[in-house]
């Protein structure tokens, strides 16, 4: 007898609908599962046989042969395991009738445990969002996936055992119909206990963090130690801008890709990563045997702050230039080609030599010309390249340390950033663009005309800078974020002169810094 099941599957963090096709027929007693399973989907034959003993039926002892349609897509996860047992129980005839057809309105997703428990599994949210655009309305799945249903808005049951999944079908117990859009309630909730206004000077640091803010855009900081770089990186998340619905919801499907959904429960801010400099290239940039999203895509939508950005490894850094310039990772396989989305600011801080105090006003550096050079070329032409703004911190003087009133602080300055995104909100309302930074080229065509006496300048600044066309490019972007910040309708020469402030390794080159 043959029985079929719906479930779905993830290719990268889209999700996709699978049948499980059970046929059970007289012969050798065997279980084969086809349709490009991978080990974890594998180990279910085992799982599932004793999960149906345990739960009180009847484990067949005949063929039976498992089929993942679509069969040549390469599947993983362990939420086969439910639609497998009931595909058993279904084509073993261990279900009455009602049962059978009661199988065809819901959709199952879950692991099973060997006493017939189901699991919670990664990935769920995506896939009840992809089947909720394919019609399907109603779910099985295990408590521990609870909110993720509730977010993609599907109707759930969240069963505890096989058993009671099987009492369901048979309609000894009624289906929860919870149809609550929780999604709706992704309040963001900004408890911060620490504020901008606590760091003393570095007032240009702090301008520029502000625009970075206002407008997605990447920073450098460098600068002796103690100065200040990691406080105010730490403090930049305080200063951004609340989240959208539709970037709370991209950001939740990749924490549930990775199996991270829960620990985020009731915190819903913007991601702010922060991984150590000896971090491997993928878990940085995501992949892996079944490739999963890296630190780049769980800093979707917020911060990738990267302290001593000199100490990653060269190759760490280089993997960056994909995601900083396109705002998605692409990893390419033999058999199929995945792509996760990475749109983050970055924000890294740097000393400006291996002893840090090159460039300082009054401490001599010991290093030596050939170990500053090589301490810097580790960040390459093109990755400085990809940078918007560059600050270069000096030690805080006394009467700045001293001062009790240390400029606006981040409630302030959020204003600000919040006031410069609505101007953006509403200008990019009609494309997928979030801020000005991310900004297609004809975009900047169309929202970044030049002053007339400002064309001058930028023409000066290439021709003595030597300025890349993706340089002007960001230094435009910049520009419209200070005229936004500013509320002006128009980008101003000021505008850009500020920009040029930001811009000192345009200048003197990042080894003379
Ligand atoms: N501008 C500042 N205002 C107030 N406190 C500061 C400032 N700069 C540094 N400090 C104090 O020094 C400590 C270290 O600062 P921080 O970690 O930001 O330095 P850093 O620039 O990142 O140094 P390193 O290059 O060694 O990483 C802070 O915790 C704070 O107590
Ligand atoms: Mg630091």
């Amino acid at each position: 007898m043959l029985c079929s099941i719906t479930s779905a599957c993830l290719k990268g963090i889209e999700g996709y609908i699978v049948n499980v096709e059970v046929d059970i027929a007289a012969g050798m007693p065997s279980l084969t599962l086809v349709g490009l399973p991978d080990q974890e989907v594998k180990e279910a034959k085992d799982r599932v046989l004793a999960a149906i003993r345990n739960s009180g039926f009847d484990s067949p002892i005949k063929k039976i042969t498992i089929n993942l349609v679509p069969a040549e897509i390469k599947k993983s996860g362990t939420h086969f395991d439910l639609p497998i047992a009931l595909g058993i129980l279904g084509a073993s005839g261990q279900l009455s009738d009602t049962a059978i057809a009661n199988l065809k309105k819901y959709i199952f997703i879950g692991s099973l445990g060997l006493t017939g428990k189901v699991h919670g599994c990664a990935g769920v949210l995506p896939m009840l969002i992809a089947l909720k655009r394919k019609g399907k309305e109603k779910a099985i799945i295990s408590q521990d996936n609870l909110e993720e249903a509730k977010y993609a808005a599907m109707a759930y049951f969240s069963a505890q055992n096989l058993k009671q999944v099987v009492d369901l079908l048979e309609e000894k117990i009624p289906f929860e119909q919870e149809l609550k859009d929780n999604s709706e309630n992704l309040s963001i909730q900004e408890v911060y206990t620490e504020d901008f206004s606590e760091v003393k000077g570095q007032t240009l640091a702090k301008r520029a963090l502000e625009i970075a803010a206002a407008g997605g855009h990447n920073v450098l900081m460098m600068g002796p130690p103690g100065t200040g770089k990691s406080m105010l990186a730490k403090r930049f998340a305080t200063i951004l801008p609340p989240l959208e619905k539709e970037e709370m919801l991209e950001i939740l499907q990749i924490y549930s890709v990775c199996g991270l959904l829960n620990k985020r429960k009731g915190n819903f801010q913007r991601p702010f990563r922060d991984p150590h400099h000896t971090i491997s290239n993928i878990a940085l940039i995501g992949g892996g045997q079944n490739p999963r999203p890296g630190e780049v895509s769980l800093a979707h939508n917020g911060v990738l702050f990267l302290d001593e950005f000199a100490e990653f490894s060269r190759t760490s850094l280089e993997v960056l230039r994909e995601p900083l310039e396109t705002f998605k990772v692409t990893i390419a396989r033999a058999k199929e080609t995945l792509t996760f989305p990475a749109k983050f600011t970055l924000i890294a801080a740097m000393n400006p030599c291996p002893c840090g105090y090159h460039g300082h006003n009054v401490k001599v550096c010991n290093c030596t010309p050939v170990q500053i050079s090589r301490y810097k070329a580790k960040i390459s032409g093109p990755l400085l390249d990809r940078i918007d703004l560059t600050v270069n911190l000096l030690p805080v003087n006394f009467s700045d340390w001293e001062k009790k009133a240390q400029g606006p602080t981040s409630k302030e300055i959020r204003e600000k950033v919040i006031a410069a995104r609505k101007i953006q909100k509403e200008r990019f309302k009609n494309s997928t663009t979030t801020a000005n930074a991310f900004m297609s080229v004809a975009q900047i065509k169309e929202f970044c005309a030049l002053p007339k006496d400002g064309a001058q300048v930028l023409e000066l600044a290439m021709k003595k800078l030597g300025l890349s066309a993706r340089s002007l490019d960001k230094i435009l972007k910049t520009a419209r974020t200070i005229a936004d910040l500013e509320g002006s309708k128009d980008i101003k020469k000021e505008h850009l002169m500020e920009v040029f402030q930001y811009r000192p390794l345009d200048r003197k080159g990042v080894r003379d810094i």
